[in-house]
C-alpha cells in the first residue's frame, strides 16, 4: 500500500486588534488552495490558521473599547472565523495564542532554552515601534521613524531577556544557501541572504516587564516578565502539533506533523520568520519548515490600504457582491503570487466578464444546451475520442499538475494552463460546428460531445482548489456525483481516460457567472459610497460600545475653554500628568493620561478644551476634577485640542 504523504500548511496568525481585510483573506485563501489541492491528490492534510492575541497593540485596542483583552479577543476572533467560513476556507484547526496548551508549550520551550544558556538577562535601551511591537537600534531608524512602517518610535530603557540569536548567523546563511527552496520567491531569499551577509545579527529581545505589559505569557523563569509577542506567536506553528493535529495526544516530538511544508506569510513579516523563527528552531534542535513563502501586498486603486484614507477593502463585502469564487479567482489570477498587486473592482469585473462568464461559463452552458437539444441530456461515454483534442488537453493537464508550479506556489501559471484547456475546448466546439453535425453525422457529434464533457470534467477538477463551489457545480451539472468523494475513492479520476461506472445525464443548473454591467455597477458604487462608509463604521463597532445619541444627550456635557497654569508628572506613572487649569470661574485640578506625548512644559499657558461637569475621580491617588480633550492617531500619539484664535478661558464649547 502506498502511504499517504502528510502536508502541513500554515497562515500567519492574525492580530485581533483589527477586523480582517483583503490582505488577510489573500494569505488564508492561498493556504486553502494548497490544502484543497493536496487533499484532492490523496495526501493527509493539516491546514492551520488562527489569531495572535497577546501584546501591547491588542491590549491597547481592548482598553480603548473599555474591555479586558480576553473579552475583546473573544469578540474579535469571530470576525476571522466567520470570514473563513464565508470564503470557503477549509482550515483543519484554528489556534488562539490564549489557548492554555499553547501557553504551556511556549513556557516549556522558553525554559528549555533558558536551561541551555540560550536566553540571557540584559539591560537594554532601544527604539520601540508600538504598532509593530519591535525594537530598533538608532541606526535602523529612517528619519527617526520605524524603518518598517514609517511610524514614530518610542525610546525605551529597561532590563529584558534576550534569545542569543546572533550566534546562529553563519549557520542560518549556510542553511538558506544549501536549501534553495527554503525561502521563496527567489527575490525574497536573496533579500534575506543580503541582510544576513551585510549585517551583524543582534540578539533578540523576547520579554517585556510586567509593569509595562501584562497581556502576555509569563516567563517560566521570572514572573516579573511576559514573553514578547514574536516568541509567543511564532511558536504557534509548532505548539499546535502537540494538541490540535489529528491524534496529537501528547506526542513528543510531534514528528508526524512537524516540520510544516509551507509557512505562507506576507513580505512584511519575512525577517521574523526567516531569521527569528529559523534560529529559534535551530536552538531548539527542531527541524526547520520546508518552505517559507512571502507574498506581496495589495494596494487599492494604486494606494496603500489604510484606515485613515478609508480605502481598506472588506473581503466580506466583495464576496457578497461578486461571489466568493470570483473573488478567490481574481486574487490569484490577476497577480503572480509573490509580487505586489493592485485591487480594483473594475479589474475584478473585467476578470469575471471575460475569464469566468465568457470563457468558462459559456463553454458549460453551450455544452449543456447541446446535450439537451441533441441527446436529451445523455452523454454517451462509449464512443471514439477525438485524439487531437485529447492530446492537447492531456498536455495542458500535465502542466497544471506540474510539481514545480505547486511547490513554488505559481498559482497564476496553473490558472493560465487551466484556461488554455477552456480556450481550446471553446475553439474546438466552434471548429466542429455541432449544429451542422446534428444534421449530417450523429456519430461524430457524439465524439465531440464526449470530448467536451471530458474537458469540462478535467476543468472542474483543476479549478476545485481555487473555486471549490464552482467546481462542484460543474461536476454535478455535467452529470457526475460528488467531486471530492469521487477523487477520494480513486485517483485515476484525474486521467483523461477515466469514466464513471454509472450513466451520465446532464442536469442543467443556474448560470455560473452572469455578466456584470460595468457601467451600472460603477453608478451603484458611487451611490452606495456614503452608505457603505456608515456600514463599515457599524462593522467596526463592538455591540454596546458606540451608539448614536440625540442632541440633548450631547448638551449634557459641559465643555469650556481652560488655560493651563501648571503641569507636572505624576510620580511612578509613565502616562499621567497633573494639571492646574483656569476655567474662568475657578481653578481645577485635572489628571490626564498624556505624559507619553507631552512633557509638562509643552502645555503651560496653552488654551485647551475641558469637560467641566464630570464626576470627580481618583487616578493614582490624585483627584481629578474634569477631563481634557485630545485626539489619538493610529500610532497612539495624542494631540490635545487647542483653539485656533484667542478666546477667554471659561468660554463654553458647543
Ligand atoms: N500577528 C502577526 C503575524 C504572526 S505570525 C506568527 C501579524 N498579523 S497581521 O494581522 O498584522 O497580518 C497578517 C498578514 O496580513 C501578514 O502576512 C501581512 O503581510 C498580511 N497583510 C497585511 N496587509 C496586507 C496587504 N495590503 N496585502 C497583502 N497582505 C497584507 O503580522
Amino acid at each position: 500500500m502506498i502511504s499517504k504523504k502528510t502536508f502541513y500548511v500554515t497562515t500567519p496568525i492574525y492580530y485581533v486588534n483589527d477586523i480582517p481585510h483583503i490582505g488577510h483573506a489573500y494569505t488564508t485563501i492561498a493556504a486553502d488552495i494548497l490544502a484543497r489541492h493536496n487533499r484532492l491528490k490523496g495526501n493527509e492534510v493539516f491546514f492551520l490558521t488562527g489569531t495572535d492575541e497577546h501584546g501591547q497593540k491588542v491590549d491597547k485596542a481592548a482598553k480603548e473599547k473599555g474591555m479586558s483583552a480576553k473579552e475583546h479577543a473573544d469578540i474579535m476572533v469571530e470576525n476571522f472565523k466567520s470570514l473563513w467560513e464565508k470564503a470557503n476556507v477549509s482550515n483543519d484547526a484554528f489556534i488562539r495564542t490564549t489557548d492554555s496548551e499553547h501557553i504551556k508549550t511556549v513556557q516549556g520551550l522558553l525554559q528549555m532554552l533558558f536551561d541551555r544558556g540560550e536566553i540571557e538577562k540584559r539591560s537594554y535601551a532601544g527604539w520601540y515601534c508600538v504598532p509593530d511591537e519591535r525594537f530598533w537600534t538608532a541606526k535602523d531608524l529612517i528619519e527617526g521613524n520605524c524603518p518598517d512602517c514609517g511610524r514614530p518610535v518610542e525610546h525605551i530603557m529597561e532590563e529584558n531577556y534576550f534569545f542569543l540569536m546572533s550566534k546562529y548567523q553563519e549557520q542560518l546563511i549556510k542553511y538558506i544557501e544549501t536549501n534553495p527552496e527554503y525561502i521563496l520567491p527567489e527575490t525574497r531569499k536573496n533579500e534575506v541572504l543580503g541582510f544576513l551577509k551585510n549585517n551583524t545579527l543582534g540578539d533578540l529581545c523576547i520579554s517585556r516587564p510586567k509593569q509595562r505589559l501584562t497581556w502576555g505569557i509569563t516567563l517560566p523563569f521570572d514572573d516579573n516578565f511576559v514573553t514578547y509577542v514574536w516568541f509567543d506567536a511564532l511558536v504557534n506553528y509548532y505548539s499546535v502539533t502537540l494538541y490540535l493535529t489529528p491524534n496529537s495526544g501528547h506526542q513528543t516530538p510531534s514528528s508526524k506533523w512537524w516540520p510544516a511544508e509551507h509557512h505562507i506569510i506576507g513580505k512584511d513579516i519575512l525577517t521574523t520568520h526567516a531569521v527569528y523563527w529559523s534560529t529559534m528552531l535551530i536552538a531548539l534542535n527542531l527541524p526547520l519548515p520546508n518552505n517559507i513563502f512571502a507574498h506581496g501586498w495589495w494596494t487599492v486603486d494604486g494606494k496603500k490600504m489604510s484606515k485613515s484614507i478609508g480605502n481598506v477593502i472588506d473581503p466580506n463585502e466583495i464576496a457578497d457582491k461578486y461571489g466568493v469564487d470570483a473573488f478567490r479567482y481574481f486574487l490569484f489570477r490577476e497577480v503572480p503570487f509573490g509580487l505586489d498587486g493592485d485591487f480594483s473592482e473594475d479589474a475584478l469585473i473585467r476578470r469575471i466578464n471575460t475569464d469566468l462568464a465568457n470563457d468558462l461559463g459559456n463553454l458549460l452552458s453551450r455544452f449543456l444546451t447541446m446535450a439537451e437539444k441533441y441527446f436529451e441530456g445523455k452523454i454517451d461515454l462509449n464512443v471514439f475520442i477525438d485524439n487531437e483534442f485529447a492530446k492537447h488537453c492531456i498536455a495542458m493537464s500535465e502542466n497544471i499538475y506540474k510539481e514545480e508550479y505547486w511547490a513554488r506556489l505559481q498559482f497564476n501559471l496553473i490558472l493560465e494552463n487551466i484556461w488554455s484547456v477552456i480556450g481550446e475546448a471553446n475553439n474546438y466546439t466552434q471548429r466542429k460546428e455541432p449544429w451542422k453535425l446534428a444534421k449530417s453525422n450523429l456519430d461524430e457529434l457524439k465524439t465531440v460531445m464526449f470530448s467536451i464533457w471530458n474537458a469540462l470534467r478535467l476543468t472542474a477538477l483543476s479549478i476545485y482548489p481555487f473555486m471549490p463551489d464552482t467546481a462542484e457545480k460543474i461536476w454535478k451539472q455535467i452529470g457526475l456525483r460528488s467531486l471530492t468523494d469521487e477523487t477520494k475513492e480513486n485517483q485515476t479520476v484525474f486521467n483523461w481516460s477515466w469514466k464513471p461506472a454509472y450513466e451520465i445525464k446532464i442536469s442543467k443548473g443556474e448560470q455560473l457567472f452572469p455578466r456584470i454591467d460595468i457601467k451600472q455597477m460603477t453608478e451603484d458604487r458611487t451611490q452606495k459610497t456614503g452608505k457603505k462608509l456608515l456600514e463599515e463604521e457599524k462593522q467596526k463597532m463592538i455591540p454596546g460600545v458606540k451608539e448614536l445619541i440625540a442632541i440633548d444627550d450631547f448638551a449634557k456635557i459641559e465643555l469650556r475653554v481652560g488655560r493651563v497654569i501648571s503641569a507636572e508628572n505624576v510620580e511612578k506613572s509613565e502616562k499621567l500628568l497633573k494639571l492646574k487649569i483656569d476655567i474662568g470661574i475657578e481653578e481645577r485640578q485635572i489628571v490626564a493620561g498624556i505624559a507619553k506625548t507631552y512633557i509638562p512644559d509643552d502645555l503651560i499657558g496653552k488654551k485647551i478644551v475641558v469637560v467641566t461637569n464630570l464626576k470627580p475621580a481618583k487616578l493614582m491617588g490624585i483627584e481629578s476634577h474634569g477631563m481634557l480633550l485630545a485626539a489619538t492617531d493610529e500610532e497612539g500619539r495624542l494631540s490635545v485640542l487647542t483653539l485656533d484664535r484667542e478666546v477667554k478661558q471659561g468660554a463654553r464649547v458647543k
